[in-house]
């Protein structure tokens, strides 16, 4: 657990540790895979990442960077509520990242968007939507990762935020996609109100997944989320799937803000 002084301090020591493990994966096996985390928290660090008055742009092949996303809310690429969205306009549009090495997750099959709505989309395609997306998905990974029928692709990084409700991705408490057997990506209903983007279906790397990468860095900012991270970095087992980060052989790292540590200690 490393807690800094704010969402800055916490966004420049993600991008070292992101440089640092991007050129360690590359130096040995000639790519580095990587799956970007959704909502507001990472945008600061995407940001740093491609300013060229920066150390990091300049020290990463960003041709060698395979780039996915840890989930994604069944929306047009265009809306405002888009993990890609987001990640394209703070950073992968102002790298040269090969288009073919960025591997959003994709909704077919959207119903005509009412004018103004930016895509709205029938309650119960939504659903049939999201479970074929989520199908989709997972054969993305195990082309980009050649996996057997039975594998688990094992991320050089994983990025995360963590919601109040102590939620990772788009794995909520009380919910599936938690430990769906053998299943990869997850197919998830919209979460409802008081969730960023809750008004829609999403589309979640499963806890298996994520457990399988070589790090998994979780990014905490902002007193709202101080509940969430005690009850994560506790000893009490709870349903929240934060506490239930457990990567078998890798790191898990958590870099929150003084706001979100609450007393707990600088280290
Ligand atoms: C999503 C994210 C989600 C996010 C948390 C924190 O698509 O909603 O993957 O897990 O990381 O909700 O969101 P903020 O960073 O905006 O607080």
């Amino acid at each position: 657990v490393r807690v800094v002084a704010d969402l800055e301090a916490l966004s420049r020591a993600a991008a070292a540790e992101f440089t640092r493990r991007a050129r360690a994966a590359i130096a040995r096996r000639g790519r580095f895979t990587v799956a970007l985390a959704g909502g507001s928290t990472p945008a600061r660090l995407y940001a740093l990442l491609a300013d060229p008055c920066r150390p990091w742009r300049a020290r990463i092949r960003w041709d060698r960077v395979e780039c996915f996303f840890t989930d994604e809310r069944d929306v047009p690429a265009r809306h405002p509520d888009s993990n890609v969205r987001t990640a394209r306009r703070a950073l992968l549009d102002r790298v040269p990242i090969p288009r073919s090495r960025i591997h959003p997750v994709r909704f077919e099959g959207r119903a005509p968007a009412a004018p103004g709505t930016g895509g709205g989309a029938r309650t119960g395609s939504a659903a049939r939507r999201a479970r074929r997306a989520a199908l989709r998905y997972a054969r993305v990974l195990r082309t980009a990762f050649d996996l057997p029928p039975d594998g688990m692709p094992r991320f050089d990084l994983v990025l995360l935020g963590l919601g109040a409700d102590g939620h990772v991705a788009s794995i909520f408490p009380r919910r599936g996609a938690r430990r769906s057997p053998g299943g990869l990506v997850a197919a998830v209903p919209a979460p409802g109100p008081g969730i960023p983007g809750g008004a829609h279906a999403r589309v979640t790397l499963t806890l298996p997944v994520l457990d399988a990468a070589a790090a998994v860095i979780v990014l905490v900012s902002g007193a709202s989320k101080a509940g969430a991270l005690s009850s994560a970095l506790g000893r009490r087992r709870s349903d929240r799937p934060a506490t239930l980060l457990r990567p078998s052989r890798g790191r898990l790292i958590w870099i929150v803000d003084r706001a979100a540590a609450g007393r707990r200690r600088p280290r």
